[in-house]
């Protein structure tokens, strides 16, 4: 069957997303599984976007809108832009393979950092193979190291992913730093904000938004999701700003019809709701510093995160770890293809969740060897 493949496709290592929670219940026969593994929101939606999800419903033997266009008037006008900024797509991921298949001719190349989202890479070996793919080292802190970035772009840059906060280290990059990389960067390059956890950040005053960018004509996207504070991410909606003739391209990849009816009438009425993004928001700060307290006091390297997760490091076997954790009802994640094989990621989630995560870990590593 290998000869038939596109030899690009051969070198993917398969993205590995956070077990379901229904597979775990199967596979050791449990009743209660907690998931924190996704960096989902882990609050139920509101009432008005589940009631706008309902009144969809006798609308779906119809296509949805494939232009999304009554989205991107609500999103543009939330964002200060204009209708031509904006792009939506079935999730954020979507987007970022319709940017490499877009904007990546042959000999062209990805950079990015090390110990980042796992989709940059495969969706680049996909579409141009293993080699279109650079990472530059992260900090001693694990942050986004932008001199280290810096230092690698060449002539045959194209894309530069920047994910602030970073996905799986929760670190994030300071406004003035984002602002004169973008500044440096020659015009014939696109810098990728990837925004997904904007919502989360402590200190707003001090972030690149990239609406700035967009307006002085950078070639900047900025890619945002409804999967995280939105508690949308099982109906896959995400979008991307740029400047008009950046979206005017990537529309000539948009498949049709790409986001579902239900997807545009819940992510118009969450945007709606600031009551509960902020509820979201509170409610992750207060259980994300209790958890990264409690994680500390386990004796655990913690990573500080503005994001809605935590970057830990147990001294024990991570594998063995993970399955332990599985068997018992956890489903968090093993950090081996962010590249970080010592360590796992937790979604910060509901009080409640959070006890069980811990008590469950407690008990876990006292049963282990460290190495
Ligand atoms: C940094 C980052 N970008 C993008 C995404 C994808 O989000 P979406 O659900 O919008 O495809 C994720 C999801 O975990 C992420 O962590």
């Amino acid at each position: 069957m290998e000869s038939l493949v596109n030899p690009h496709v051969l070198q993917i290592t398969p993205y590995k997303p956070g077990k379901p929670v229904e597979d775990i219940q199967r596979e050791f026969n449990l009743k209660k599984v907690v998931k924190l593994a996704s960096n989902e929101n882990m609050l139920p939606i509101p009432k008005n976007v589940r009631e706008a999800i309902s009144d969809e419903m006798s609308q779906v033997h119809f296509y949805p809108d494939s232009d999304n266009y009554y989205l991107r008037r609500r999103l543009a006008d939330y964002n200060g832009l204009a209708l031509d900024n904006v792009i939506v797509g079935a999730g954020s991921v979507e987007i970022i393979h319709m940017l490499i298949r877009t904007f990546l001719k042959p000999g062209e190349k990805v950079l990015t950092s090390e110990k980042t989202f796992s989709l940059y890479k495969s969706a680049t070996t996909e579409i141009a193979g293993a080699d279109a793919f650079v990472e530059a080292p992260m900090t001693p802190e694990l942050c986004f190291d932008l001199q280290a970035i810096a230092a690698r772009i060449d002539r045959h840059t194209k894309i530069i992913f920047i994910t602030n906060p970073n996905n799986p280290t929760g670190t994030f990059i300071r406004a003035q730093a984002i602002r004169e990389f973008i500044d440096r960067v020659a015009d014939d390059k696109i810098v990728v904000l990837d925004n997904a956890y904007q919502e989360y950040v402590d200190d707003p005053d001090n972030y690149v938004t990239g609406m700035d960018e967009i307006g002085r004509g950078k070639n900047v996207v900025v890619l945002r999701t409804f999967s995280k504070v939105y508690g949308l991410a099982g109906l896959r909606v995400g979008y991307a700003m740029a400047k008009p003739e950046i979206m005017a391209i990537l529309n000539r990849v948009k498949p049709p019809f790409n986001v579902t009816r239900i997807g545009q009438r819940a992510a118009m009425a969450s945007l709606e709701n600031e009551d509960y993004k902020n509820q979201s928001v509170r409610l992750n700060r207060k259980n994300k510093a209790k958890l990264f307290t409690r994680l500390q006091g386990l004796g655990l390297r913690v990573i500080p995160s503005q994001a809605n997760f935590l970057l830990f490091f147990p001294p024990v076997d991570i594998q063995d770890l993970n399955q332990r954790l599985l068997r018992q009802g956890v489903i968090i994640r093993p950090m081996g293809g962010f590249g970080i094989p010592e360590a796992m990621r937790v979604t910060v989630g509901l009080e409640e969740e959070n006890e069980f995560f811990l008590a469950t870990l407690e008990k876990t590593l006292k049963e282990m060897s460290p190495i």
